[in-house]
């Protein structure tokens, strides 16, 4: 994508958005890769477009299951056309598993199977750490309607049982994962990007990660486990 003409928008650790018609942006994802809200920081060649590629999958099949997605069209290897819209400043987390900051906040050892997903929120808020918020306050500080917030649950949901019923043929499990979603014209749309930088994948007998937990942990070479995924799923 020749990015030379078009007005950067925003850059966060991992994409960068480009202005593109009044209603689209071009989404690039970048190859560099962080944790622990940027503390720890590389770049890693080929990132970004397993990255764009595995997104365009997932979302190409919730748009087929009917969930609104801000994915237009395919770019180049490292971008897509999205839509422009206002980003709901949180983040959607839904568990199936422990895993991550879960164990760690509640003394629990990773892989147990919950009873239910559980859904939880972030505000998105770098400088704070993404602190968790609860739908008490969201709903109290008007960060969105509650109509609209019952939505992005229903949304979220749904997308776990796709995604989750997906996997699951390939031999994998969706441990949890972190989602964003964006509104325009009151229309509530996912937005941001699905893979394993923003999800947990794991092998569902051994409990091998295929995500960015390799990178966090120090456990190997994180795009031949991005790649392992790509194969799995057969992409
Ligand atoms: P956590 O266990 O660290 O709270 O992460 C839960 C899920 O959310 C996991 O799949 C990774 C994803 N995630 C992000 O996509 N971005 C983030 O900044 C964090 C902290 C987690």
């Amino acid at each position: 994508m020749n990015a030379k003409n078009l007005k950067l928008l925003y850059e966060g650790k991992a994409k960068k958005i480009f202005e593109f018609t009044e209603n689209e942006v071009i989404i690039f994802f970048k190859d560099d890769v962080t944790a622990f809200n940027g503390l720890k920081k590389d770049s890693l060649s080929g990132k970004g477009k397993i990255n764009k590629k595995i997104s365009k999958f997932f979302f190409d099949m919730l748009e087929k299951e009917n969930i609104p997605t801000h994915f237009i069209k395919d770019i180049d290897e490292n971008s897509f056309l999205a839509k422009k819209g206002k980003i709901i400043p949180l983040e959607v987390i839904v568990r199936n598993y422990t895993a991550g900051s879960f164990c760690k906040r509640y003394g629990l050892k990773k892989g147990i199977k919950f009873k239910n997903p559980i859904l939880e929120y972030s505000l998105k808020n770098d400088e704070l750490g993404d602190p968790m918020i609860c739908k008490n306050i969201i709903l109290s500080l008007n960060l969105i309607e509650n109509n609209l917030l019952e939505k992005i649950e229903n949304y979220s949901l749904k997308i776990n049982n796709i995604i989750s019923n997906f996997l699951l043929e390939k031999n994998l499990i969706l441990v949890d994962y972190k989602l964003e979603f964006g509104i325009n014209n009151n229309e509530i749309f996912l937005a941001d990007e699905i893979s394993p930088d923003t999800c947990r994948f794991w092998d569902k007998n051994t409990m091998e990660s295929f995500d960015k937990d390799i990178y966090r942990e120090n456990k190997g070479n994180l795009i031949d486990k991005y790649k392992e995924f790509l194969r799995r799923i057969n992409l």
